[in-house]
């Protein structure tokens, strides 16, 4: 009895966790990915190794499979790992290996998207500048010169991981591999040449023999055996160019990123389960969120332009690796209802009936054992429904929402019915900690470049980042203007700049500063200026923020100031044009070749004044800190700041940018997820800086003295500058009649106290819940009971619990919570 027991665990063990000893073979068909001859559906997640770090994968990893995730998907990035031409680094957070091998130790799936171009809003889209710079290369084209490199490096990714036994075929976890990325939405600017690149990445891809399917996502025409997948809000709609592939939506966008300016993106979960289910209701096989967990632009990733330091995407993990709720919880659901089907689902017949209105049932079944499970859907945007299915029973489904039924008579899901826990995060200081920091600054040495010294010079205005190869943001213009005693004074200075940021200088005095937007980087300055008699000093400093990293030829568009004009506009538009001029030219700022950022280089330049300056442009400020006790993410507040970049203990945690606000408008206390998401629904932070708070990761931090140091480009104030900790505050539930409904605190804290609980028609959400017309009189002692003193509960939502709930008549009732959680 007892070893059958234990033969009967063990037999259920193996089934359920992938077995990678030996090769695993990966095959596919229309309905499903075959797995050791298992039929599958995928669920998968985007987690980007280096926007996070090696101490917090195993987290990441653990949450997304505890979400219901099969698989977990990068993009490998080439800037960063070939810095310069044949000098590789794949050490700390770009020890990709290492987080492939964390994958199938927590016993998931990887999908391994090469690229080697991945745009991800990351910088150039992950091109190494040199790259650019190589004589006759044309980038993403049939250029033999940028196919030899882009082989080279594909060829180096695939080896490591073959040496590392990470594909499937040598019974590792790679299930999946993906070969450019999106080029068929752009390839028509490419001519005839971009459909003979693309089929020449077809076969190179396939000629690295790496024992599993290959991808291309939006490439409706990809060469075979290449499998074309879908990318965008929703796929359902999609079919892949082969009718033997399965139809797989890469990326599932499941929020959007930010620039600089822009407001908070929301896309609800009750719209990202509808698209999940309608894409598995129409025969989808694989789904990969994008981004699962989106993390942090450390340094200077962020694609762009202005691409914010964020990349929280509002995944279901949030920047800092928290569960964002309720969307994690609402898609674990949704994966537990949808692979209740997955037999039917990859191997059943189809069948659909039509109820008008937009609404659709559609069926899986086994006709020989009679199996069933379906998906009813309303993807009508306002009207609701009730459906009648006879002795299947009888549903109501809201406007744009699909219900699962398994056996196609239980609900086991509906995606507009969210049931998951809302939390609520709160950036919280730390008791013991004082929060003011105590500065000293330093002023940026422009001494050089303030009198147009610069290290080498050109008789023309140069492109930005082909000259500075992105070592730095910063690249400084300098030349000057002779003026006799005779000539006006009095002129206007006229620069037409590529972007992103200008500030400009004549005569060791500031003039002025500008940037463009994300749609038009392009701007012109212009700034009346007096010039003295004799030699005029004019200094213009450009940087850049974040390099492009979408379009097409999106590498050939120019930054900085490159070609002008630059002209003195004086009296009757006379202009002198001085684009031609001798320009002298400097990359970086003196702070960064000093390494003032470094705590381990001790400058003597720090400066311990009583008043410190506020305002003061080109500033360099450094604070020593003890980090917030506790294991809770910790965030630096920047609020009062300028522009610039931080970093702590010489680890950069990205550019800062807080006095740049989000646009005023557009932002509604309230948010329908009917209808078709696109990215500036439901957004929120209107008004407030777009980005106040950078995730300091605690490996970052040492137990005891550490050092910030902010580089300070427009002026700021860093009176308030201040290190919190993101903790959860309040959990809330909201779950209907006849459910189940789970709360709980992060580990280590207690729900303390019910701020709210009414069973009956509560109306409100997370945060300012109000009573209904009609309430259970036990509603709070019953969830007092159940939850109190506890770090998780599970109360039984119905009349057992609460009793029947006066004048609630025959409504479907629901219990909606509001608790606290303490540490
Ligand atoms: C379903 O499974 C059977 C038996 O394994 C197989 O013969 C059949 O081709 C499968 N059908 C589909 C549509 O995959
Ligand atoms: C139906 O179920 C039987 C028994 O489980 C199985 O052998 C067969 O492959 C299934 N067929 C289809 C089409 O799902
Ligand atoms: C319902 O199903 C029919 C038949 O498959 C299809 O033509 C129609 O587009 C579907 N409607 C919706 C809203 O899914
Ligand atoms: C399977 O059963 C469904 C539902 O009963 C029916 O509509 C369909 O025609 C059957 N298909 C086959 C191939 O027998
Ligand atoms: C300014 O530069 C843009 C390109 O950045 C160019 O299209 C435009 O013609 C320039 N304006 C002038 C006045 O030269
Ligand atoms: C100078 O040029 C500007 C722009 O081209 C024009 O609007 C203005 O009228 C001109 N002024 C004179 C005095 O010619
Ligand atoms: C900074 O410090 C490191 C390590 O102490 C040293 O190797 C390097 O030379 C220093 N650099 C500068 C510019 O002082
Ligand atoms: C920097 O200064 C600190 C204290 O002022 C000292 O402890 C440390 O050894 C110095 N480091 C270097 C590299 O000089
Ligand atoms: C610091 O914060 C306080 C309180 O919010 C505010 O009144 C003050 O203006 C801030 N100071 C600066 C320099 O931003
Ligand atoms: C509730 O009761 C009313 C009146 O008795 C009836 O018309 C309605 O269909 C009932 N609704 C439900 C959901 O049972």
């Amino acid at each position: 009895m007892e070893s059958n027991t234990r033969i009967k665990i063990l037999l259920l063990l193996s089934l359920s966790i992938p077995l990678f000893c030996s090769s695993i073979g990966v095959t596919y068909d229309s309905n499903a990915i075959i797995i050791n001859g298992q039929r599958r559906i995928i669920f998968s997640g985007a987690i980007h190794y280096p926007r996070s770090t090696p101490e917090m994968w195993p987290d990441l990893i653990q949450k997304a499979k505890d979400g219901g995730l099969d698989a977990i998907e990068t993009y490998v990035f080439w800037d960063i790992h070939e810095p310069v031409r044949r000098q590789y680094d794949f050490a700390g957070n770009l020890d990709f290996i290492k987080f492939f091998k964390l994958i199938q130790e927590a016993g998931l799936y990887g999908v391994l998207r090469i690229g080697p171009y991945v745009c991800a809003e990351w910088n150039y889209g992950g091109f190494p500048m040199w790259l650019k710079n190589m004589p006759d290369i044309e980038l993403r084209t049939n250029n033999e010169v940028y196919k030899n490199e882009m082989q080279i490096f594909t060829t180096k990714i695939v080896n490591m991981c073959k040496e590392a036994k990470l594909f499937a075929s040598q019974g590792g976890p790679i299930i999946i591999a993906q070969i450019e990325n999106e080029y068929g939405n752009i390839m028509s600017h490419y001519g005839d040449a971009g459909k003979a690149y693309i089929n020449w990445c077809a076969q190179m891809a396939q000629a690295q023999n790496i024992g599993i399917p290959w991808i291309m996502c939006q490439q409706s025409d990809a060469p075979q055996p290449m499998i074309n997948t879908c990318n965008g809000y929703y796929c359902d709609q999609f079919t892949p160019n082969n009718p033997k592939s399965p139809k797989m939506f890469t990326e599932n966008w499941i929020g959007w990123f930010k620039t600089w300016g822009e407001r908070d993106p929301h896309r609800t979960a009750e719209d990202s389960a509808f698209s999940v289910a309608r894409f598995f209701q129409l025969g989808g096989v694989f789904n990969n969120y994008y981004m699962y967990h989106g993390g942090t632009n450390f340094g200077r990733t962020a694609g762009g332009p202005y691409i914010t330091t964020s990349y929280d995407y509002d995944a279901p993990l949030d920047e800092y690796g928290n569960l964002n709720q309720p969307k994690w919880g609402h898609l674990k659901q949704l994966h537990a209802a949808i692979k209740l089907g997955e037999k039917l689902l990859t191997n059943g017949t189809v069948t659909t009936k039509e109820f008008g209105n937009n609404v659709n049932l559609t069926m899986y079944s086994n006709n020989s054992t009679g199996e069933r499970f379906c998906f009813l859907s309303n993807a009508d945007t306002s009207r609701d429904a009730t459906i009648d299915l006879q002795t299947d029973g009888k549903y109501f489904v809201p406007a744009w929402s699909v219900t699962i039924l398994d056996g196609c008579n239980k609900e086991v899901f509906n995606t507009a019915k969210v049931n998951a826990q809302t939390t609520l995060l709160v950036k919280k200081q730390d008791e013991h900690r004082s929060a003011q920091l105590t500065w000293t600054w330093a002023p940026e040495p422009m001494r050089d470049t303030l009198q147009g010294k610069g290290r080498f010079r050109a008789r023309q205005l140069l492109e930005q980042k082909q000259t500075t190869l992105d070592v730095s943001d910063y690249l400084w213009y300098m030349t000057t203007v002779d003026v006799d005693e005779s000539s006006s004074k009095n002129v206007v200075l006229h620069v037409n700049t590529s972007g992103h940021v200008l500030h400009a200088f004549v005569n060791k005095k500031f003039i002025g500063y500008q940037w463009g937007t994300a749609e038009e980087p392009e701007f012109t300055f212009e700034k009346p200026i007096s010039l003295k008699p004799g030699t005029n000093v004019i200094t213009l400093l450009s940087a850049t923020v974040g390099l492009q990293n979408y379009g097409e030829f999106f590498d050939s568009q120019p930054t900085g100031i490159v070609g002008g004009p630059v002209q003195l506009i004086g009296d009757n538009n006379v202009t002198t044009d001085l684009s031609s001029n001798v320009w002298s030219y400097k990359v970086g700022l003196n702070g960064e070749a000093k390494r003032l950022f470094d705590p381990l280089n001790n400058s003597s330049g720090w400066r311990t004044t009583k008043q410190l300056p506020a305002g003061r442009r080109m500033t360099w400020y450094k604070a020593n800190f003890k980090a917030p006790s506790g294991t809770d993410p910790v965030v630096v507040d920047l609020q009062g700041m300028g522009k610039g970049q931080a970093w702590v203990n010489g680890h950069s945690i990205g550019r800062f940018w807080p006095s740049f606000q989000a646009n005023v408008d557009g932002c509604s206390e309230t948010c329908d997820y009917r209808g078709a998401y696109e990215a500036d629904k439901c957004v929120t932070n209107c008004g407030y800086p777009s980005q106040r708070w950078y995730h300091v990761p605690r490996s970052f931090l040492k137990s005891d003295t550490n050092t910030l140091v902010l580089f300070e480009e427009l002026g700021g104030n860093p009176h308030n500058v201040s290190f919190k900790t993101t903790t959860l505050d309040t959990v809330c539930g909201n779950a209907y009649e006849n459910s189940i409904l789970e709360l709980s605190c992060n580990q280590g804290q207690t729900i303390s106290d019910i701020q709210f609980a009414s069973f009956g028609d509560p109306s409100g959400k997370c945060g300012s819940f109000t009573k209904g017309n009609c309430d259970a009189r036990l509603s709070v002692s019953q969830v007092e009971k159940a939850c109190v003193g506890k770090d998780a509960c599970s109360i039984d939502v119905s009349t057992r619990t609460f009793g029947s709930a006066d004048g609630c008549g025959n409504i479907t009732k629901r219990l909606a919570v509001q608790v606290s959680c303490e540490n």
